[in-house]
């Protein structure tokens, strides 16, 4: 691919030397064309059913979105998305897609677009499964609930960064003992139920300022609790990859009820009703909450957002390290024991291990938790790829899959492979202009005025601390990003 026209050549040794970041407002050097969107959403019903299909069964979410941009040579292009038909009939999946850097930098202008309801597309699960009440993220920045929500989530963060740091250590320590018990007794140990009970009980004493352990049933099953909860909301919207055509009949074909799991979610509510009472209450007073609006929105923040995130992301991360044969481990513990041995880790300790970070980054890079990002326009409007200009109507609705848009050629070298290194040095962190996993840059700043997640600079920083860990605990670690197969102890 040539560069876009205000984008340097492709012989300089960074594809960003000395470039200001991508910006929707900023006019390019020479002007760019006017396309019409290439792209159709074909027969009503037939059209739907077919690009379903194509997502879920024929090609899978990556090749379905690759193969369409190389068949309309751009990567703006009219497709449906699902869910579709037959019983999400209400829904409309018409989209464009936005699969370059630059063109999926609208979604992040809140001048453009609207974010209200459009997590998920033009499907919402159910309000039922958050109180009748909308949460956080599918409130718009124009309703004044969302700033309420978001700077109440944003002072939880700020106020917990030391119980967060304490709980996560704690609670790592518990995951890599029982992680050891398992190879012990049975050569091998799964990471899952380990993993998201860490996650759980320590999130839940971060955010929600309750300690699960208080109430035996929480304990023992709270992140069931609410992986039940969160697969019934997005079952409709992701691949599982089982055996077709039963995924599309049994998980792709209607919305499951929220009956489901009514009374996992009442154990939960009353569980931060009873011991989250001073955060809740500090929603109320000091934010201007109902008590539940903080209650359901505590536990969305802290179920489908930080639980749900973490543990799509913390295996990825552990099976990058794990299942390496570059030598990478090698480099990370070098760093780890040369600028912190066995000192104890800290927010302060981890922000001198440049390839530590780079090496989360990267592993964001490649395999952004939130792959889909959708915006509705606000107004006609003209977007911007690379290389063309294209007119946008009033209501149109903008899809990003950012796994796609995180291989853009014309930002990132050679994007396609992993390099650990990547974002290392000035050039490198420049890189980080373009790393948008948390809804908005890496270098952004998240406020009451835009959609970017609060968590955007909690979560690498969980991550650099726990790529620390694990290497001041361990010579070596093999396995994959559901178990861990061997551990060497550090010397
Ligand atoms: C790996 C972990 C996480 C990932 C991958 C993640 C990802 C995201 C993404 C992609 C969005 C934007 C969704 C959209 O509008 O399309 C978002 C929004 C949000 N996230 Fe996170 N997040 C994570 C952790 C957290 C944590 C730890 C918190 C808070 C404790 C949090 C709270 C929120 C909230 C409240 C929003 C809505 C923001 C708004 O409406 O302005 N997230 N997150």
């Amino acid at each position: 691919m040539s560069k876009a026209p205000g984008m340097p050549s492709s012989s300089s040794s960074s594809p960003l030397t000395s470039q200001p970041p991508l910006s929707t407002a900023s006019p390019p050097a020479m002007p760019l064309p006017l396309r019409t969107i290439p792209g159709s959403y074909g027969w009503p019903l037939l059209g739907p059913i077919f690009d379903r299909l194509d997502y879920f069964w024929f090609r899978g979410p990556a090749n379905f979105f690759k193969k369409r941009m190389e068949k309309h040579k751009s990567t703006v292009f009219r497709t449906n998305l699902p869910p579709t038909w037959p019983l999400f009939l209400g829904i409309n999946p018409n989209v464009i897609a936005v699969l370059d850097c630059k063109s999926f930098l609208h979604l992040f202008d809140m001048e453009i677009v609207d974010k209200k309801n459009v997590l998920a597309g033009d499907y919402m699960p159910s309000v039922k499964f958050t109180g009748n009440l909308r949460t956080c993220i599918y409130l718009d920045t124009s309703e004044p609930q969302h700033a309420k929500i978001k700077n109440f989530v944003i002072d939880i963060l700020k106020r917990s960064s030391t119980v967060w740091l304490t709980e996560l250590k704690a609670n790592l320590d518990i995951l890599f003992d029982t992680i050891e018990t398992s190879i012990s007794a049975k050569g091998s140990a799964r990471l899952s139920f380990p993993l998201q009970k860490c996650l759980f009980n320590f999130l839940t004493t971060a955010i929600v300022g309750a300690d699960p352990t208080t109430d035996p049933t929480i304990a023992d099953s709270g992140y069931a609790m609410l992986d039940r909860w969160l697969a019934l909301q997005i079952l409709p919207t992701i691949k599982i990859g089982i055996l077709q055509p039963f995924e599309e009949i049994f998980l792709h074909s209607f919305a499951y009820p929220f009956a489901l799991v009514r009374g996992d979610y009442s154990k939960l509510y009353n569980f931060v009703e009873k011991h989250g009472n001073e955060v809740v209450q500090r929603g109320v007073n000091e934010f201007g909450l109902t008590k539940e609006e903080a209650i359901h929105n505590l536990l969305f923040t802290l179920g489908f957002n930080a639980f749900g995130g973490f543990s799509a992301f913390l295996p990825t991360l552990i099976g990058t390290i794990t299942s390496d044969k570059t030598g990478i481990q090698e480099k990370l513990r070098k760093e780890v024991k040369e600028k912190i041995g066995s000192s104890s880790l800290n927010f302060e300790s981890v922000k001198d291990l440049e390839l530590v970070q780079s090496f989360v980054h990267e592993t964001l890079r490649l395999n952004p938790p939130v792959p889909l990002q959708y915006g509705r326009a606000r107004k006609d409007f003209q977007l911007s790829s690379h290389d063309s200009v294209y007119d946008i109507k009033k209501g149109e609705l903008l899809c990003g899959y950012q796994p796609q848009v995180m291989k853009d050629s014309k930002v990132f070298e050679d994007p396609e492979s992993f390099k650990a290194e990547r974002f290392m040095g000035e050039k490198g962190r420049e890189l980080l202009n373009y790393l948008y996993w948390s809804n908005g840059p890496q270098t952004g700043s998240t406020t009451e005025s835009n959609k970017q997640c609060p968590g955007k600079d909690i979560v690498p920083l969980t991550s650099f601390l726990f790529v620390a860990y694990i290497f001041q605990r361990y010579e070596s670690i093999s396995g994959s990003s559901s178990s861990i197969t061997a551990v060497e102890k550090a010397k």
